[in-house]
């Protein structure tokens, strides 16, 4: 279908990898001492949680979270649902949620108030690409992100289209039909 847009490059496989080694040290630097639960959110996430957790030199534990919003692939509803919860009581926990891509902000504003209402200790957003231009709710906690990109539907390391492309070792993008 779109596999020739596919072939082109927005963040390449060595750009990621050195920006996350990056945010890895960060992170260790920050929650030295701590012992934090990143939380992935499914299910976009993985490929980059995968490759953040491994650039982090100090203890954590890992855990994953299911939301899905109502609406198009390219637009959100703004009525969100869970789709699978945590295992972990984060209550009283130094809490990262980790995203792919921070886009018009409405499904993460509501992961961040739910979260919130179990009393972490701390809670920040930690998010590979940041879509700035489409923000319509801003989750006030971006602590740390590794790419703005410009409003384009992106695909690639753990993002879909239409299910497809998440296997793709960097970021690329469809052309608007
Ligand atoms: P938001 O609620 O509009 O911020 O959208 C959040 C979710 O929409 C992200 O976690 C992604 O799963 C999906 N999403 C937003 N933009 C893109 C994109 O460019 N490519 C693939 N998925 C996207």
């Amino acid at each position: 279908m779109i596999l020739n847009d596919a072939k082109k490059v927005l963040i390449s496989r060595e750009q990621i990898e050195q920006r996350i080694a990056e945010m890895g040290r960060q992170i260790s630097d920050d929650y030295r001492g701590r012992n934090p639960v990143l939380v992935g959110v499914l299910r976009g996430s993985f490929v980059f949680l995968a490759d953040l957790i491994r650039a982090v030199s100090i203890p954590l534990e890992v855990d994953f979270i299911s939301v899905a919003s109502y609406g198009s692939q390219k637009n959100s509803s703004g009525v969100v649902r869970l789709l699978q919860d945590l295992n972990t009581n984060i209550k009283g926990r130094d809490v990262i949620l980790v995203e792919d891509i921070v886009d018009t902000g409405i499904t993460l504003s509501y992961l961040i108030d739910n979260l919130k209402t179990r009393n972490p200790a701390s809670l920040v957003l930690c998010a590979l690409l940041d879509k700035k231009e489409r923000r319509q709710k801003e989750p006030g906690i971006l602590k740390y992100v590794g790419f703005t990109i410009p409003d384009k539907f992106v695909i690639g390391y753990g993002l879909d289209h239409a299910q497809q492309y998440r296997n793709l070792p960097y970021v690329s993008w469809v052309e608007e039909e």
